[in-house]
């Protein structure tokens, strides 16, 4: 995937004033139009309690509430990386949310050592996701992190 325009978009909103919940919401749009092999995409937010579903595109979960060491997304806190899983099936701490999907991909929101939460695809493919797709979305969770930091000054 190409997310150079994604990030250009979301460094606008920025400019223009718009806060994470924007910011998020448009990010899970903007990546799961951008390519076909991506089934399933949505932000978690990390809180005292674990991830928290805050939106995505795609049939809808019952894992809207993860813990932090739980299923791949809280084991990529937990282990504070991201992780990129070509078989599902060969996973033994894995939730299940279709059984649909072969792979997926967990990339951390994160500036510096604070993880806000991150970004999670899964895909009807098995082995969908490159090193280049890696790259890219941590470009998104990039940005998508200095809003939320910003916000985290701020107290708001
Ligand atoms: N498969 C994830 C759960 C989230 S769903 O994919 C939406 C996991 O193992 O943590």
């Amino acid at each position: 995937m190409d997310s150079t325009t994604t990030i250009k978009d979301l460094q606008q909103m920025r400019d223009e004033g718009h806060l994470s919940d924007a910011l998020l919401r448009a990010a899970v749009r903007s990546i799961e139009g951008s390519d076909e092999r991506f089934d399933w995409v949505g932000v978690y937010l990390l809180g005292e309690e674990g991830l928290w579903l805050h939106n995505y595109v795609g049939e809808p979960t019952e894992h809207a509430k993860i813990p932090v060491g739980t299923g791949v997304c809280g084991r990529a806190v937990q282990e504070r990386t991201n992780l990129n899983i070509p078989d599902v099936s060969a996973e033994e701490n894995y939730l299940s949310c279709s059984p649909d999907v072969q792979s997926e991909l967990v990339i951390l929101i994160r500036a510096g050592e604070d993880i806000f939460g991150q970004i999670d695809i899964d895909s009807e493919e098995k082995a969908a996701f490159t090193e280049e797709d890696e790259v890219a979305l941590i470009g998104i969770a990039d940005k998508l992190a200095e809003q939320l930091a910003a916000e985290r000054r701020e107290g708001s």
